[in-house]
């Protein structure tokens, strides 16, 4: 298969590029790093990618920005990057792709635990997630030529245990190798409409 990476350079992408580049031909995008540079803040960005990549069987989007706060403490114009960045990027990488995906092809975008397990200061990423889930399961059933879609929402990774230490407390970090096997279930599977779950 011939598939975009979305964030392949991020620790979720290196996880999926692990387990995919052995089986399929991947075009890594990032803002500034992979082989096509692309923001998915930016629809006509998004556009302008996939005229570059031209049909493919697969998209991955492993990115998506949110802000951590307080609950208190939260601004509306906080609060929207989530919902602008991580929510509607992530949609629009769908939107503006669908022609460009070949029957029977598959997004897969990504959330996280933050919805079903909260942590402090995490609303903001907890609204986010849960509305990729809602995404995923309302869009599924009107793909057209057999496209499925689903959201992979992986636990903390061990990976980027480290940089949030101390943020989530008795959480049991998930190895980069599970994640990775989460999105290749989705990429290679058959499944759609699914929250596939890694914890
Ligand atoms: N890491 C975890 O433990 C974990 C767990 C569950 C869920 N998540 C979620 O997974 C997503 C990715 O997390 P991560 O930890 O892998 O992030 P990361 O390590 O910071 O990597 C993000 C990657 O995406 C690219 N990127 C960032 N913003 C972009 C944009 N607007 N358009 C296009 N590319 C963009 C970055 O490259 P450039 O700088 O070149 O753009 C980078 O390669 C986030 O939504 C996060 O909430 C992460």
């Amino acid at each position: 298969m011939k598939l975009i990476v979305i964030g392949a350079e991020g620790t979720i992408g290196t996880a999926v590029c692990n387990e995919l580049a052995a089986r399929h031909e991947i075009i890594k995008v990032g803002r500034n790093s992979g082989d096509i540079h692309a923001d998915i803040a930016d629809r006509e960005s998004l556009e302008a990618m996939y005229r570059e990549t031209g049909k493919v069987d697969a998209v991955v989007s492993a990115v998506g920005s949110v802000h951590f706060a307080p609950l208190t403490e939260f601004t509306e114009e906080q609060f929207m990057l989530g919902l602008t960045n991580k929510v509607m990027g992530q949609v629009n990488v769908v939107l503006a792709g669908i022609d460009y995906v070949t029957d029977g092809g598959s997004f897969t975008l990504t959330s996280g635990v933050l919805d079903r397990d909260p942590i402090r200061s995490g609303t903001g990423a907890a609204t986010a997630n849960g509305a990729l889930g809602g995404f995923v399961v309302g869009a599924a059933i009107e793909m057209p030529r057999g496209l499925r879609i689903n959201v992979v929402s992986p636990g903390l990774l061990q990976a980027s245990a480290k940089k949030y230490e101390g943020f989530f407390p008795g959480h049991e970090p998930v190895s980069s190798e599970r994640v990775g096997l989460a999105f290749a279930k989705s990429v290679e599977g058959a499944i759609t409409g699914q929250v596939i779950i890694v914890e």
